[in-house]
Formats: structure tokens, C-alpha cells, sequence
């Protein structure tokens, strides 16, 4: 016989309310009662799943698709309206920030309170203390009320306490996306050990590398409802496409729906900008990929002294390349009054990153700008995550000294 889930869901559904001001969205849908007019929608809908014992699921989906509702219902902070939650054994949960602990208290005034929530006889609790203490790194702070830590620390103090109360089934929402990447990697590391002990373990998380390195299987939300659940690497393969492909369609409109260009001085202009990709054109890239950006422009006449200028800037205003044209090559070239200008990339170096161009033509001898088109088009580079961080590859290289002929004992 199958080992009995440590979690089994059931038809789950969690309606909320939200209460508008009176008279202003649409009658229909609104019920009039005391509180004035509200309006009800499912936030979980109809979510049935099962975890085994000593596996892990991971949760994934767009923001407000239901994954933190959904943790609170089977944590029993949420009664569902319909369907049921079955948990086996202790549960523990890191939830989002303000749910848990009590703002009042002191830090080490919620240790205690949560132990006794689970039941752990104060002895227990004693004896794991200075655990939980330290890995939170939270000792010259222990003794303050937990509403004046930051939000990192309350996370350090939730989590840790989390882990440290001997959960059969531990629950943890985003803790990722708080905390600096030194603590992160101790979160993650103390997640495996648990994973190692045969915990069972429900993780919501933006960050697929993680959820692809600890789950076993993975449910994909959106609005409220089930996408998809199965093994990691399909789901969570179904969802990065999923997501490709939207961003696709959100860069394109983006494109298509360009503004028109304006004129530029002395009828020197740009009329239009492409980037090209492996495939023709498109604003999605991977690493390494062959990159040209096309710049369409127009004169009253031939045009001659003229400098293109490019700059590639990251979302976050970081400047990723600043490349204009060659003066001394430029100065006495005459250009067709129309005509494309391309700058091209064999291999775009760029890591995983929303860029946009500024894209310029400048008269050399005064220095002047016909036309200035400001972070005007983005781009999107996606990379394989092979650790790397920054804007751009180096064509770095590691060395290592000679294998060593490794002697094998009997
Ligand atoms: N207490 C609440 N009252 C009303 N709406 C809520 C409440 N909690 C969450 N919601 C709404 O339910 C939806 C799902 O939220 P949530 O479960 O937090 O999503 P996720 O964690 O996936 O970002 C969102 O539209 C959110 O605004
Ligand atoms: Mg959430």
C-alpha cells in the first residue's frame, strides 16, 4: 500500500471580499450589505494535491495567483469555504511577514509562544534556544520587541524558528525574497538537511533555480487554479516557456506599437529601429546569441560628418556598452539621404537582463545632435543560470592545476 500523504488537499477554495466605495464599479456584480458594496472572488479555486512523506513540492506563479492564500489555508490560518486539508503529523510554517509572531513580545518571548502553539514541551524548547538564536543572528536583539526588527531580521527569526521546532511538515513562503544572498544560501542549505531527514516540506519561491535544486514536484498557480502539477523540470519547463512566451508577445506589442519617431534637426532623423536575433527579427535574446540593432535613417540629402551613436542600458539605469561610430572613418564619408546603419554583436555577451537602446546621430564637426532617441526599444537576455552575475561574460576562463591521479583505497 502507497505511504499515507503527509498533506493531502481536497477541492480547496478561498473566496475573499473586496469592499468597494458605494456607486462606483459596475452594480451587477456587487452585493449591497451593511459594510456597503463588495465584491467576491475566488483566490484559490478548486486546488487538490497530495505530498508524500519526505518529498517536497514546490509552489510557483505570477504574483496574486493564490500560492501564500493557499499556504495559510493548509497551515489552518484560513478556513477554506469549500474542500478540505489534511496535514499529518507537526506542522510548521514560515508564512509571510506579520503572520506568527506577536509584535509585542520579544524575540525570545515568540520562540517560547510558538513552541507551545506546536506543542513542544518548554524543555524542548530550552534545548534548541541558542539554535535558534544563532542562526538567526539575532543575539544582541533577542530581548526587543520582534516590531522593531526589519524585515530581514523578522525573517531570520521566522525561519529559523521554523526549522528549528522539529517540524514533520514544514511550510515556507517566499523567505528568498527577503535577507541578504549569505543568509539565503544557510536557508537553502538547512532546507536540504531537512529534506535529507525525510521532512516533508511545501515552498513558495520566485526563484526557479531553487525550487528546481529542492522539489520534487511542482505546482504552477494561476488565478486561484492548478495550471499544472507533476514532476519539477516539466512544470517548471511548461512555466519558463509559458512566461517566454508572454514576455514575447508584451516586448512585441511594445515594438509594434511604436511611438513615431520625431524629426530630428535639420531634417537629419531616425525612422525606425530593429533588433535582429538568430531568427530574423525579435526582442528576445539568450546569451550568446548573434545580436544586430538596425537604425532606419533619413536626410534631406546626402549626409556626410555624421556619428551613429548606440548605448545599451540595463533596466536598473546600469550602462551595459556606449559605441558610436568611428570620427576619423565618418568625417568625410557621404552617407544616401536614406539608408540603414547596423551594429552588430557575433555573440551578445550580456547576462540575463531587460535592456533598452539609445540610439543617436550626432553632426562631428559641432558636436550637435540631429536626433537623440532616450532608452527608446528594450530587449530581453535570458541566460542559463550557471552562477554567473553582472551585465556581461568577459570570455573568462578558469585554470586548474593537473587532475590528480586519485588513489583509490581498499
Ligand atoms: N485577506 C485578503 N483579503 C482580500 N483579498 C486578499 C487577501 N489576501 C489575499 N488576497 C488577494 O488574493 C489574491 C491571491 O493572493 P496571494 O495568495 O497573496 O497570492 P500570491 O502569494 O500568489 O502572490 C490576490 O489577488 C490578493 O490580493
Ligand atoms: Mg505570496
Amino acid at each position: 500500500m502507497a505511504p499515507r500523504a503527509a498533506v493531502e488537499v481536497r477541492t480547496l477554495r478561498k473566496r475573499f471580499r473586496i469592499y468597494h466605495q458605494r456607486n462606483q464599479t459596475l452594480k451587477q456584480t456587487l452585493v449591497k450589505r451593511g459594510r456597503g458594496a463588495y465584491e467576491e472572488f475566488w483566490a484559490v479555486r478548486d486546488i487538490s494535491l497530495s505530498v508524500e512523506p519526505g518529498t517536497t513540492l514546490g509552489i510557483i506563479g505570477a504574483n496574486g495567483s493564490g500560492k501564500s492564500t493557499l499556504l495559510k489555508c493548509i497551515a489552518g490560518i484560513l478556513p477554506p469555504d469549500q474542500g478540505s486539508v489534511r496535514v499529518r503529523g507537526r506542522l510548521s510554517a514560515l508564512l509571510e511577514i506579520g503572520s506568527g509572531f506577536h509584535p509585542e513580545y520579544s524575540g525570545r518571548e515568540n520562540i517560547f509562544l510558538n513552541g507551545a502553539l506546536l506543542g513542544l514541551p518548554r524543555r524542548y524548547i530550552q534545548q534548541v534556544y541558542d539554535d535558534i538564536v544563532a542562526f538567526s543572528e539575532l543575539e544582541r536583539f533577542i530581548d526587543n520587541p520582534v516590531k522593531t526588527y526589519s524585515s530581514g531580521q523578522y525573517m531570520r527569526l521566522g525561519f529559523s524558528v521554523a526549522v528549528h521546532l522539529d517540524p514533520d511538515v514544514l511550510l515556507i513562503d517566499e523567505v528568498l525574497a527577503v535577507g541578504d544572498q549569505a543568509f539565503q544560501q544557510r536557508c537553502l542549505d538547512r532546507i536540504d538537511q531537512l529534506k535529507a531527514q525525510g521532512r516533508t516540506i511545501i515552498f513558495v519561491s520566485h526563484g526557479l533555480g531553487a525550487v528546481r535544486d529542492l522539489c520534487d514536484t511542482v505546482l504552477w498557480m494561476d488565478g486561484g487554479a492548478a495550471l499544472a502539477l507533476g514532476p519539477t523540470e516539466r512544470v517548471v519547463g511548461e512555466y519558463v516557456a509559458f512566461v517566454n512566451a508572454h514576455e514575447a508577445a508584451r516586448l512585441d506589442q511594445e515594438m509594434n506599437s511604436r511611438p513615431v519617431l520625431p524629426g530630428g534637426r535639420a531634417g537629419v532623423g531616425i525612422t525606425d529601429i530593429t533588433f535582429l536575433g538568430p531568427g530574423g527579427r525579435t526582442a528576445l535574446f539568450d546569451t550568446g546569441d548573434p545580436f544586430e540593432l538596425r537604425i532606419a535613417y533619413t536626410a534631406p540629402g546626402p549626409l556626410v560628418g555624421a556619428r551613429f551613436y548606440v548605448s545599451i542600458v540595463r533596466e536598473d539605469g546600469v550602462v551595459a556598452l556606449t559605441v558610436p561610430t568611428d570620427d576619423e572613418a565618418m568625417k568625410d564619408r557621404v552617407l544616401p539621404p536614406s539608408g540603414v546603419v547596423a551594429l552588430r554583436i557575433p555573440a551578445l555577451p550580456l547576462l540575463e537582463g531587460l535592456f533598452r537602446v539609445t540610439v543617436g546621430i550626432a553632426e562631428i564637426e559641432t558636436n550637435e545632435w540631429y536626433t537623440l532617441l532616450d532608452r527608446i526599444y528594450p530587449f530581453r537576455v535570458h541566460s542559463a543560470d550557471r552562477g554567473e552575475r553582472g551585465v556581461a561574460l568577459l570570455g573568462q576562463r578558469w585554470t586548474l592545476p593537473a587532475p590528480e591521479r586519485r588513489t583509490l583505497t581498499a
